[in-house]
């Protein structure tokens, strides 16, 4: 049987309280039963996001989190923090982090384990560039890119962690990477985690793919056996888009 599909919100450096409270208000007046939503406000969201939640299906996280506990490191949020809050899972790594923030391995895997340690769900994301996809080299980088984020990491620290592909050529672009280029990757990243992990731990991973994700690509992505949901940027901002996604991912 196909596993539960998770379609994550990623909405970026948007929404204030009041249009996160609106926003779940509205999406949580229908059955999603069929699918796991998630929905990742900016910082200042997350508490309003959480309390519209309640009693509802959908989980609510954060987009970033700090690499260290706590101390004297200015505007950062630790994952206490957002724990306290009532965040269950992170995203990290995501492109833009990498590209407008500088963020490197070492960086990644210290919030992943920081995430970890505080009952977190980590979604870390991965993914080349165009140029990387048109010199041929996507494959090594997103092997790289694996490689060097869990050196050091055993499977039994792991525990629960979502992995999201997202070719960077595809986020916000409206240039969605065809559901074989997709699979492709997935399965790439499942081979990977089991050479890393084990092939139990490979197989249990959730891999959602992002970039450019719309109702009118998303049930041919989900066709494809090692797509297991999406991260969704842009089209997660409207509860009517991102509602018929949500749709495609539970079968029509
Ligand atoms: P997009 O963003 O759906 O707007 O391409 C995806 C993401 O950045 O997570």
């Amino acid at each position: 049987m196909r596993k539960k599909p998770i379609v994550a919100a990623n909405w970026k450096m948007h929404k204030t309280r009041g249009e996160a409270k609106k926003f779940i208000d509205a999406l949580k007046e229908k059955d999603w039963s069929g699918t796991e939503v998630l929905v990742a406000p900016p910082f200042t969201s997350i508490l309003d996001a959480k309390k519209a939640a309640e009693r509802s299906m959908i989980k609510v996280g954060a987009q970033n989190v700090s690499e260290h506990e706590e101390g004297a490191y200015t505007g950062e949020v630790s994952a206490k923090m957002l724990k306290d809050v009532g965040a269950e899972f992170v995203i990290i790594g995501h492109s833009e982090r990498r590209r407008y923030f500088h963020e490197k391995h070492e960086t990644v895997r210290n919030k992943i384990e920081n995430a970890l340690r505080h009952g977190l769900i980590p979604m870390l994301c991965i993914g080349e560039t165009q140029e990387e996809r048109e010199n041929g080299t996507a494959h090594k980088v997103i092997e790289r890119e694996l490689v060097q984020t869990f050196k050091g990491l055993s499977e039994e620290k792991m525990g629960s962690l979502i992995l999201a592909y997202e070719p960077v050529w595809a986020i916000g672009t409206g240039l969605t990477a065809t559901p074989e280029i997709a699979q492709e990757a997935h399965l790439l990243c499942r081979e990977i985690l089991s050479e890393i992990f084990s092939d139990a731990y490979a197989k249990a991973r959730p891999i959602l793919y992002g970039g450019s994700v719309k109702a009118e690509n998303a049930g041919k992505l989900l066709e494809k056996p090692d797509i297991d949901g999406f991260l969704v940027g842009g089209a997660s901002l409207e509860v009517a888009s991102f509602e018929k996604i949500l749709q495609e991912a539970r079968g029509g």
